[in-house]
């Protein structure tokens, strides 16, 4: 017998469209996960993607983090730390792969 109804699970990466294959997961590891491994940030170890530091930096919702891929920078406090995180406009990511990769940063990065 085979699985022939949608799978319950809302992050399954065939349960809303039927193309692309793409999930947060795979989203974050091919844009971001070069500069921020495991949530990390290797170019600036104060802006990981966990919780304390997001929020130490005023990150709290997926709209603070699609807005920091449309324009990361220059922090605000510390111009002379423009660290160069890539823009990623919406040719690059278009909005739903945005929110898709922004509640993957939210959901795992804790
Ligand atoms: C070229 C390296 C690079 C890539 C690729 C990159 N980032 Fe970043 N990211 C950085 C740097 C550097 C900072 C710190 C920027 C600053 O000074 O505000 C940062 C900061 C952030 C922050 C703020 C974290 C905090 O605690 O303030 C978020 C959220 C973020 N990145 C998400 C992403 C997402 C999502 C992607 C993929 C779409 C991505 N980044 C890709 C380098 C990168």
């Amino acid at each position: 017998m085979y699985w022939r109804f949608p799978c319950p699970c809302s992050s399954h990466p065939f349960s809303k469209r039927a193309s692309a294959g793409e999930t947060g997961e795979t989203l974050f590891k091919a844009n971001c996960a070069s500069c921020h491994p495991d949530g990390d940030n290797i170019l600036n170890r104060k802006k990981t993607l966990r919780k304390a530091d997001r929020e130490a930096n005023n990150i709290l919702t997926a709209e603070d983090i699609i807005q920091k891929m449309r324009n990361p920078g220059p922090a605000p406090t510390h111009p002379q730390e423009w660290s160069g995180m890539k823009m990623f406009d919406k040719d690059k990511i278009s909005d739903e792969d945005a929110l898709k990769i922004a509640n993957y940063v939210l959901e795992t990065f804790k």
